[in-house]
């Protein structure tokens, strides 16, 4: 009974225009894809990463994060695809293929490279627990709007029922496979599982588990991070 987590991490990183693909920008000397994978197995709960690499950089990918893997488990390193749900359509299938006992599978972003390990434990032990489908989640410090084509205000949400996402999101194998095999889209994995009628439940998630996406969130990391910790 392993626990897979599939790692997209073919992204171009536009946003952050750094020159090269995001998961291999450095914050303080170490690529954030190192990061995410180092995380994922200091959870104690990962025995096999699945990386969905930029497909110039496989190789390179491959020499930096197969030493990370712990006793019995190991990285698997694949070319990734055109959008981050081809990505990670890619990793599961080939999960599906090398490693027969896959029993939970995590989606977990490169780009939320600082999530901390009792995160990643926590989405692992409610879908051991029973759940198909686990999202970490936070509460929304904004008031949100929704906002019309000419951008005047539709409505007010209110806070309270609202939550921000993050990763890793966890789930039952089958039932990711079966959202995957279903040709709905969605923007993320909890939200295709969602459209396949399947309960999502939340767990606690962390400020650290924040996304990458701009300069500023590199800024962010680099001065959060300098000491030398994740
Ligand atoms: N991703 C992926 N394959 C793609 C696109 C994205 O595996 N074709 C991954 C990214 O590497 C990232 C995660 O999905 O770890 C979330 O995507 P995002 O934050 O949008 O990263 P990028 O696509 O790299 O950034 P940008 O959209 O700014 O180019
Ligand atoms: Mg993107």
């Amino acid at each position: 009974m392993s626990v897979v987590a599939l790692v997209p991490a073919a992204g171009r990183g536009e946003r952050l225009g750094y020159g090269m693909p995001k998961a291999l920008v450095p914050v303080n000397g170490v690529p954030l894809l190192t990061r995410a994978v180092r995380g994922l197995f200091e959870s104690g709960h990962v025995q096999h990463v699945v990386i969905a690499a930029p497909p110039s950089d496989v190789d390179q990918v491959h020499t930096a994060t197969a030493s990370l893997a712990p006793a019995g488990g190991a990285v698997h390193v694949l070319s990734g695809g055109a959008q981050r749900s081809d990505s990670v359509r890619l990793a599961l299938e080939h999960a599906l293929r090398v490693i027969p006992d896959t029993s939970i599978v995590l989606v977990h972003d490169a780009a939320r490279a600082f999530t901390p390990p009792e995160v990643i434990a926590g989405v692992v032990a409610a879908v051991r627990d029973g759940f198909d489908a686990v999202v970490p989640v936070l509460p929304v410090a904004d008031t949100i709007k929704q906002v019309d084509e000419a951008g005047v205000v539709v409505s007010t949400p209110d806070r309270a029922g609202l939550r921000v996402v993050q990763t890793p999101q966890g789930f039952r194998a089958e039932t990711l496979k079966a959202a995957y095999s279903s040709g709905i889209a969605a923007t993320d994995d909890a939200g295709l599982v969602e459209k396949n009628g399947v309960a999502v439940h939340t767990v606690p998630g962390h400020p650290h588990a924040m996304k990458i996406t701009t300069p500023f969130d590199l800024a962010v990391a680099a001065a959060l991070f300098s000491g030398g910790q994740r």
